[in-house]
């Protein structure tokens, strides 16, 4: 059995930055409420046309991949996770399969959202452990921007998130000191719809009370209507109080069973990088674990939440700033939709 290593990494944020302030043009927002209750001070949003989600981690993949040391064709899997795939199927894995020239090798969407990364590098991570892949390629990103209201009716959920791309390179290490040491997953799908995107969607024959009111069912779950445009049913839905009080929960605790699982403690951790939700969350997180400014890492800041490409964009630029070195405890953690959670430990 071999252990895997993150063995390149990068990531790309398109060009075009939305301030705070750049959102009051769309709707009844402030840069100060935004800052208070997220952290956000502006966000990226991709090219409306020719700039996809694949593209995105396309760009993420070939810098992973050069710093990893091999060529596109060494790559013998990718695992590409998203809530905002180019198409509704096939996924964006296959597509960016097809934009690198890569071989006739395996390629796997991950839909876990938030938690997207961390159940990829899961994956990752056994395929590689096993012996069966030695270069398996995780992306994680997202365009967000093509799907949000920016009217005041969706501010709550659009002011919250953007655009970007994360990836990396994982191999097997035969230095048992240094690498993967454990991942953990979860979910529990009994608020499935407090944080959904119903449409398109095959559900049309079932009613649950905790769906919103929606016009005329008999439209059939597939169809995406300009009524639904109109009354806002075609956008994401999120019950943001519910999600934060279950991610500050859930945050903490998976954190604690990756350690636990280890024999180490917070003390341990180098480095915290949490999923970037909300700066508050992060915030609580911190508290919760009694950990120093200097062991977590945000950049929710200038990003806002890419949703699967969060942690692999932070651990990147902690990674470029010099915030991660050789033999650090890195802890990665995640919550989201679904909902799902999860965390990974890395010893760099
Ligand atoms: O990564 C995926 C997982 N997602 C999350 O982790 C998100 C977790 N939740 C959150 O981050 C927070 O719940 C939000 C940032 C989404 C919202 O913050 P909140 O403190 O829970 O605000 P709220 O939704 O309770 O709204 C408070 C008030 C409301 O006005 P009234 O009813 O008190 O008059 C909203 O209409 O703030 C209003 N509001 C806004 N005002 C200005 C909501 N969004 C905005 C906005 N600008 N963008």
């Amino acid at each position: 059995m071999f252990q895997s290593k993150i063995a390149g990494i990068g990531y790309y944020v398109p060009k075009n930055v939305y301030t705070n302030t750049d959102l009051t043009r769309f709707m009844d927002t402030s840069d100060e409420w935004i800052q208070e209750r997220t952290g956000i001070k502006e966000r990226r949003y991709a090219d409306r046309i020719g700039e996809t989600t694949t593209t995105m981690g396309v760009a993420a993949a070939k810098i992973a991949i050069e710093r990893a040391n091999i060529k596109n064709e060494d790559v013998d899997f990718i695992i590409f996770a998203t809530l905002s795939p180019d198409y509704y199927f096939p996924g964006c894995a296959v597509l960016l399969q097809r934009e690198m020239g890569m071989k006739e090798i395996g390629a796997l969407d991950i839909r876990n959202q938030c938690s997207g990364f961390i159940y990829a590098l899961s994956i990752a991570d056994q395929f590689v452990k096993t012996g069966m892949y030695k270069n398996v390629l995780v992306v994680g990103a997202e365009k967000h921007s093509f799907a949000l209201d920016f009217s005041t009716r969706g501010r709550a959920v659009s002011v919250i998130f953007g655009d970007g791309a994360g990836a990396v390179v994982v191999q097997p290490t035969t230095d048992s000191s240094h690498g993967i040491l454990s991942t953990h997953l979860h979910s529990d799908g009994a608020e499935a719809e407090k944080l959904a995107m119903y449409y398109p969607g095959a559900s049309s024959g079932i009613w649950l009370d905790s769906m919103p009111d929606w016009p005329d069912q008999e439209l059939g779950g597939l169809l995406m209507t300009k009524e639904m445009l109109e009354d806002g049913t075609a956008f994401p839905y999120m019950d943001g109080q519910a999600v934060f009080k279950k991610a500050v929960v859930k945050f903490p605790e998976v954190i604690h069973e990756a350690l636990l699982k280890n024999n180490l403690t917070t003390e341990d951790i180098d480095l915290l990088v949490p999923h970037q939700a909300n700066l508050r969350i992060s915030q609580f997180i911190q508290k919760t674990l009694g950990l120093r400014d200097d062991q977590v890492f945000n950049n929710i800041q200038k990003y806002g939440n890419t949703t699967a490409a969060s942690i692999p964009i932070a651990l990147c630029e902690a990674w470029e700033a010099g915030k991660i070195k050789e033999g650090d405890l890195i802890c990665l953690a995640a919550f989201g939709a679904g909902f799902t959670w999860g965390s990974a430990l890395i010893r760099w």
